[in-house]
Formats: C-alpha cells, sequence, structure tokens
C-alpha cells in the first residue's frame, strides 16, 4: 500500500531542551507549539515486498548516512509494530527550501509516522501516532494535533503524548520566520541536549518552566498577546542562556540574530506589539498578531541582516494527503 501525509513544522513557545530518557525521546518537560503553515514536509511511503533495502530520496535535496539511518530505524518501529519485514520506499520533499536553517526533523518525522503507519496498515489513534512520531524525533509528536498544541513529559513512554490546546483557526496569530543565516547546523538538538546538566541554570530552568506552561496557557485562553509573547521571549532566553552556559557552550546567535531582536525590543518601544523566539539557531521567529502583519513586514524588509522569510499562520497537523509524490 501507498500512503502519502503532509505534515508541518512547529514553533514552540515553551520549549523542549533536555530529555529525561534519551532512548524513548521522553522530554525533562512539558512544551507548547503552534504548527507552521507554510514550513511543511510532505512524504509518500510504500512497503514492497521485493524490495532488498529500503530506499530513501529527498526531493531537491539529500540526506547525509546518519540521517538515513535515523529514518530506516523510525521504518523498523513501524514494521515491528505491523509485524511486516518489507522494506520501503520512501520520497519526501520540504515546502522551505533546504539550506534555510529551518529544522525539518519535526515535520519530516510527523510526515513519515503518518504516511508509513498508514502505508502498513496501522490504524492508529492521534494519541498513538503523536507517541510513534516522538520515537523519531521529539518535537515531531507536537506536528500531529491541530494548531495550538502541548506535549508533556510523562514516566512511560505511552504517558508522554501531545494533544490539541486550541484548533489553528482559534487565533490569528503569525510566526514570520527571519532566516539570516542558511547553513545546517554543526551541533544537532539531539546531541546539545547530551550536556544539559553542566549548565548551573538547567535546574533552574526546570524549577520555572512549570510555571510558564501554566501561564502561556491562560495567555492562549484569554487571547492576551502581550502576555503570550512575553513568556514565550523569557522561555527562549532561558533556553539560550542553558545553551550558552552548557558545556561545551553552545552560541546559536550571531550577529545579524542581535541586530533583529534589538529591533523588535526598539519596534516593541515605539508601540508595535511583536515579540521573538529561536530554536537551536541564529534565524528569529517573530510573533504578531495578523493586524500588524503588513506594518511589520515592512520593518523587516527594511533590515540589511534579513536573507529572507517565511510567513506563517497557525495549522492543522500532519494529514493524509491524495497526491503522491511517485
Ligand atoms: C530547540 O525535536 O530536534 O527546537 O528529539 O533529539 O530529535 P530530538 O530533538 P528535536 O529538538 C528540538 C529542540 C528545539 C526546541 C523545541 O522545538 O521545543
Amino acid at each position: 500500500m501507498k500512503k502519502t501525509a503532509i505534515a508541518p513544522s512547529n514553533i514552540a513557545f515553551i520549549k523542549y531542551w533536555g530529555k529525561r530518557d534519551e532512548d524513548l525521546r521522553i522530554p525533562s518537560n512539558d512544551s507548547v507549539s503552534m504548527n507552521l503553515s507554510d514550513a511543511t514536509t510532505t512524504t509518500t511511503v510504500e512497503f514492497v515486498q521485493s524490495l532488498k533495502k529500503d530506499e530513501i530520496e529527498l526531493a531537491d535535496g539529500a540526506f547525509n548516512k546518519n540521517e538515513i539511518a535515523r529514518i530506516v530505524s523510525h521504518l523498523d518501529r513501524i514494521r515491528g509494530l505491523a509485524n511486516s519485514a518489507d522494506r520501503a520506499r520512501v520520497v519526501t520533499k520540504n515546502s522551505f527550501p533546504k539550506g534555510t536553517g529551518i529544522a525539518s526533523s519535526a515535520s519530516g518525522f510527523a510526515a513519515l509516522t503518518v504516511a508509513a503507519a498508514g502505508a502498513a496498515g496501522l490504524s492508529l489513534s492521534e494519541k498513538e501516532l503523536t507517541i510513534l512520531a516522538r520515537l523519531g524525533s521529539g518535537s515531531a509528536c507536537r506536528s500531529i494535533p491541530d494548531g495550538f498544541v502541548q506535549w508533556s513529559t510523562g514516566e512511560t513512554s505511552n504517558e508522554s503524548y501531545a494533544w490539541s490546546l486550541f484548533p489553528s483557526d482559534y487565533w490569528d496569530i503569525r510566526d514570520i520566520v527571519v532566516i539570516v543565516h542558511d547553513k545546517a547546523k554543526k551541533i544537532s538538538s539531539t546531541e546539545g541536549m547530551r550536556y544539559i546538566t553542566t549548565s548551573p541554570y538547567w535546574e533552574q530552568r526546570q524549577h520555572e518552566v512549570g510555571q510558564r506552561i501554566v501561564k502561556i496557557k491562560d495567555a492562549l485562553t484569554q487571547k492576551d498577546f502581550s502576555q503570550f509573547g512575553g513568556i514565550a521571549e523569557e522561555d527562549c532566553l532561558s533556553m539560550h542562556a542553558v545553551m550558552m552556559t552548557q558545556s561545551p557552550a553552545l552560541v546559536y546567535w550571531n550577529s545579524a540574530t542581535m541586530n533583529i531582536l534589538q529591533s523588535i525590543i526598539r519596534w516593541r518601544e515605539q508601540g508595535l506589539p511583536v515579540y521573538y523566539t529561536l530554536d537551536a539557531g541564529p534565524n528569529v521567529h517573530v510573533l504578531c498578531e495578523g493586524k500588524d502583519e503588513g506594518r511589520l513586514q515592512d520593518e523587516i524588509f527594511g533590515l540589511s541582516a534579513v536573507q529572507s522569510v517565511i510567513l506563517n499562520t497557525p495549522a492543522p497537523g500532519a494529514q493524509v494527503h491524495e497526491d503522491h509524490l511517485f
């Protein structure tokens, strides 16, 4: 059977940085995110009895050896659940150009999970799909449910899953991804998370993060944008403080990043409600309400550090798609 799925990437407002269990990818803390409309991955999977090995292709690019190995392990998990030994043909395509520095592991493993589970004939609930996607890449589980999503930590694998807090049409907010650097990062999130406890701020972050989850959900419920943006910034800074004080230190920001953060602070002082968050990289996610997007775009395009932007609205989660890639 051949199945295709399309899945969005997502941006976390309360971040996942650290694992309680590395093999099972159970996070140290809950996180809260939003799916991104314009950063998606489409993947087609077909299990074929006559294939000797998995054939995996990235349209407009190439996977490296480690990426291939991680995809094959995920296919093995799905074969295990389906009690099948058939190898797969996999073709995958990102909506955002390769080399924009946008992490594709969230959208990639969410699309792979939904397409491969379908192609293997498994019929899994949304919760089960989030647990399965999590085993491929932690943040991928948040790309399965609709809109605004929470992912819980847990004592066991079955307790660590993601669910929708609010659907994608709940609140018209935007994430303008400002790309300032287009090279893949040297240290992956998986690798970087191994050294979290070397940061003196790690324990402090663990004390604070539960309160921030409560506050951001409250801000979402009230649609209070300044409270929402303020907490997202606070959590981003807390995660980057941990990253920068880990050993070895992870400093993802560059001078263009700082230039944009300072511009955002200046625009806010001038009365424009705008906030920022960043993942494990130098590109800035600029958060605003739909009504302010036009004004903000003009400001952003006026900055010389900007290479390109991706405009995102809140999006539905991973879905089966009728058009196959092969
Ligand atoms: C900084 O999900 O890429 O983007 O589970 O090891 O695959 P693995 O890590 P990954 O980590 C994402 C970390 C982050 C923050 C976030 O998205 O919450």
